[in-house]
Order: structure tokens, then sequence, then C-alpha cells
């Protein structure tokens, strides 16, 4: 049974994804700047594994596997370095940030929901770990790839977990008990009455990516949809409860 531990049935929750990934250049500390100083009840990041120059698993802040599309290098993340990888371009001078560098930029961790999404392979065991010493941390750990979240879920039995599903999957409930998720997220052409329903009566909020126009995220929160990630928290602010 989910108790909803980030209580987030309560009320609508605008979550900057990427940071404010419409203001700013993605996944950067200056976005994530930018989402916190307009009090977003949380933000939203995309995690790799990487090594450091002491040989440590760290976790590199960036959405894709290749660096090609978001900085000024090209080539896989795995290739670079923690230090290699803050010293590229990822937009305006900004590095591509490791994990710890963004919740440090984090005033209030009780109000501040941390939503760190396992993009890349092998992130459950190092996000554990660096969880495992931050427990003032409000973190929602999520992903696309489930065998990961369930690893991360056998590591970590406290931390809220969220699934993402891109389609709809008849199992989604069942992923849902299996990782005993603290919500439900969805891409947002999913997000009907019948699911929200379905969601609902199961215990699990459901959270939904990307809105970034008002009408819509007006019409997310009418139908029930407990919180939204998006690129414009600019224009969302209003809505948030
Ligand atoms: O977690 C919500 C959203 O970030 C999932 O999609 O591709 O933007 O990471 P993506
Ligand atoms: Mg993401």
């Amino acid at each position: 049974m989910n108790t909803d531990p980030l209580n987030l049935t309560s009320g609508f929750a605008v979550i900057g994804h990427r940071g404010a990934a419409g203001l700013a250049p993605e996944n950067t500390l200056p976005s994530f700047q930018i989402a916190l100083g307009m009090g977003c009840r949380g933000i939203e990041l995309d995690v790799h594994r990487v090594v450091d120059a002491n040989g440590l698993f760290r976790l590199g802040v960036i959405h894709d596997e290749r660096l090609d599309r978001t900085t000024n290098r090209r080539g896989l993340v795995a290739n670079f370095t923690a230090e290699a990888l803050s010293a590229v371009d990822a937009g305006n001078g900004a590095g591509v940030p490791l994990l710890d560098e963004v919740v440090r930029l984090i005033e209030q961790p009780a109000e501040t929901l941390v939503n760190i999404e396992l993009k890349g392979k092998n992130t459950a065991a190092p996000t554990a770990a660096f969880l495992d010493q931050h427990p003032e941390l409000q973190a929602l750990v999520s992903s696309f790839d489930h065998d990961e979240l369930r690893h991360f879920r056998r590591l970590d039995s406290g931390t809220a977990v969220a699934p993402l599903f891109s389609r709809k999957r008849r199992n989604l409930l069942d992923t849902a008990h299996e990782l005993s998720a603290a919500s439900v997220n969805v891409a947002y052409p999913m997000v009907d009455k019948p699911l929200l329903e379905t969601c609902k009566e199961a215990g699990y909020p459901v959270l939904t990516y990307t809105v970034n126009h008002p009408e819509d995220a007006q019409r997310m929160k009418s139908l029930g949809v407990a919180g939204i990630f998006t690129d414009r928290p600019d224009l969302m602010m209003q809505l948030q409860a």
C-alpha cells in the first residue's frame, strides 16, 4: 500500500524539468537555480554513472548518453571523467554538473523534491550510495529502465521510487506494486480519466511530463494529476498548490 510518502496527493506540484530547461541550458546549475529560485516544489534531473580522477563512481547530470546534443564536445558520457565533464560547455559556459553540486543548491531540502531519473546503466548502486549519504533529501528516484529501478529498490528500501512510462502498459500497476512506488510517472499524452482512476484506486499519485503550456497544465490539475514536469516553471507557478 502506497502511503504517499512525498505528500503528492494533497496538492499540485510544479517540478522543474532538467531544472528550467526552457529558460536555461538543461541540466546545468543555472537551470536548477532558476527552478529553485521560483519556488518549484521540486526539480528533475537525469543521471549517468561516471568515474572521477580517484577512480570513484560519481553521477553526472546529463540527459543523453552522448555529449553531442547538449555540449560543445562529442562522444559517450562514459568516456569522460567527472572532472572532464565539469570542463565541457553545456551552455553559456556551464559544465555538466555532478549530482553533489546540484543538491548543494537546495536550501530547503525538507520542502524540495529532487527527482533523480536513472538514465544511464549501472546508476542504481551509486545513486543508492549517494542517497545513503544524504538522508536530508526528499528524493524520488525514477526510471524508464525498470530493471535498473528494481536494482535500486533492492539496494534501498526506503527512498521513494517511481516507474516511468512513455506509453500505456497493461502491467503498469504490477510494476508500481512490485517497486512499492510512491507515484507513477507518465507521458502527458497518456493521461486520461481511466488511467487516473486506476492509479487513484490503487493509491498512486500520477506525475506527468513534459507540460509546457499553462492550459494543458490547468487541464492536468483539473483531472487530478498530482504534478507536472515542466521546462517553463515561470508559466506554471500560479497553479502550484
Ligand atoms: O522524468 C520525466 C522526464 O524527464 C522523462 O523523460 O526524456 O525528459 O528524461 P526525459
Ligand atoms: Mg528526465
